[in-house]
């Protein structure tokens, strides 16, 4: 599938559930607690078809995504579900880590996920200081994050992503920490643009940090950062490397890289049945109204393909966009 402006679309990304266990200031403002109601929810059957589907017209990547996806029951079988539809290459999931050491059946959810068949995983880690992360996330949950990484590695998962939202006044001095935490796990360490995707006064240029101002900051400690042009994930984020070590960072300028969606090939699909083309634009388009309604795979296919059709070259938020969904009903 390929969009008006050659977007090759490939990857889907499906929120599960818009239900969290933290409140980050950022995505889950713990005022706004409107969950959809149950039976707005699509079902995993209802999700795989719209995998399936999309797997036959060229979607090859596929992220489970939440609000917090180990919230919802049945997630890990709903990944082995997912592995094994034809035409899906990758598996990946991004979560906050808080779940992955509980054990369930004698195995922790992080090795029931590898088990399945996941093998990219993304966790949010926005502070390694205890008092930080929870004013951050409103939860006083980083010794199970940190329990959680441990798990995902003991289960077999390599080159885990951290994921840490930059902040002003207050990511500053997680830098150093977070590059010596991101070197000893082995895992690669990235830093997000705040970007406007709910709606509360922390979305604020007062706490916006550019990417580039914290390379600077991160320089100031290990000497000039060395880019790496040809090293990419699946994603929009630039890496650059330590020199001294070698450890490579991911910056995900969301807001300042003008070059941002030029190689976007991703979808994202709701919880509450919703196909958006772009994170950063109102569009969306129901696929519960005609699942529900007993549509044909082939009339499926084609709402897929006319939402492709109607993705935009590049997403708002330079351009006074207005925040009308939380970021957790959209799944990051
Ligand atoms: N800006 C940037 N990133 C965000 N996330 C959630 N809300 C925002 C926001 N406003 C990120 C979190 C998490 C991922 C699911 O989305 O860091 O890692
Ligand atoms: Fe939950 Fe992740 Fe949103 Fe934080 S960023 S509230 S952990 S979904």
């Amino acid at each position: 599938m390929e969009d008006a402006f050659g977007h090759r679309i490939s990857y889907l990304r499906v929120s599960v559930t818009d239900r969290c266990n933290e409140r980050c200031r950022y995505c889950m403002p713990e005022e706004e607690q409107a969950w959809f109601p149950k039976e707005e929810v699509l079902s995993y059957e209802e999700m795989l078809r719209v995998l399936r589907v999309g797997a036959s017209l060229g979607i090859q990547k596929v992220r489970v995504t939440g609000g917090e996806p180990l919230t919802r029951p049945g997630v890990a079988d709903f990944c082995a579900q997912i592995a094994v539809l034809p035409g899906i290459r990758q598996l990946g999931i991004s979560t906050n880590g808080t779940l992955l050491s509980r054990e369930e059946q004698g195995m922790t959810q992080a090795a029931r996920l590898y088990q399945a068949g996941v093998r990219s995983m993304n966790i949010s880690l926005d502070s390694l200081d205890r008092a930080s992360y929870h004013r951050t996330t409103s939860r006083d949950l980083l010794p199970k994050v940190l329990e959680g990484i441990d798990a995902a590695l003991e289960a077999g998962f390599q080159n885990l992503r951290l994921n840490c939202v930059l902040m002003k006044n207050q990511t500053e001095r997680e830098f150093m920490p977070l590059l010596r935490f991101a070197a000893e796990k082995r895992a690669l360490l990235r830093f997000i643009e705040l970007m406007p995707v709910s709606t509360r006064e922390v979305l604020d240029e007062r706490n916006f940090l550019s990417t580039e101002a914290a390379r600077l900051m991160i320089e100031q400690h290990t000497g000039p950062l060395i880019p790496l042009p040809d090293f990419r994930t699946n994603g929009p984020a630039a890496y650059w490397q330590v020199p001294a070590t070698g450890q490579k960072i991911g910056f995900i300028g969301a807001i300042t890289n003008l070059h941002f969606c030029e190689s976007c090939d991703k979808l994202r699909l709701t919880s509450d049945g919703k196909l958006r083309p772009c994170l950063g634009s109102f569009l969306e388009f129901d696929l519960r109204t005609p699942l529900r309604a007993g549509c044909s795979d082939a009339e499926l296919a084609q709402l897929i393909r006319d939402v492709v059709a109607r993705k935009p070259k590049e997403h708002d938020f330079r351009q006074n966009y207005q925040p009308n969904r939380r970021m957790i009903a959209i799944g990051g």
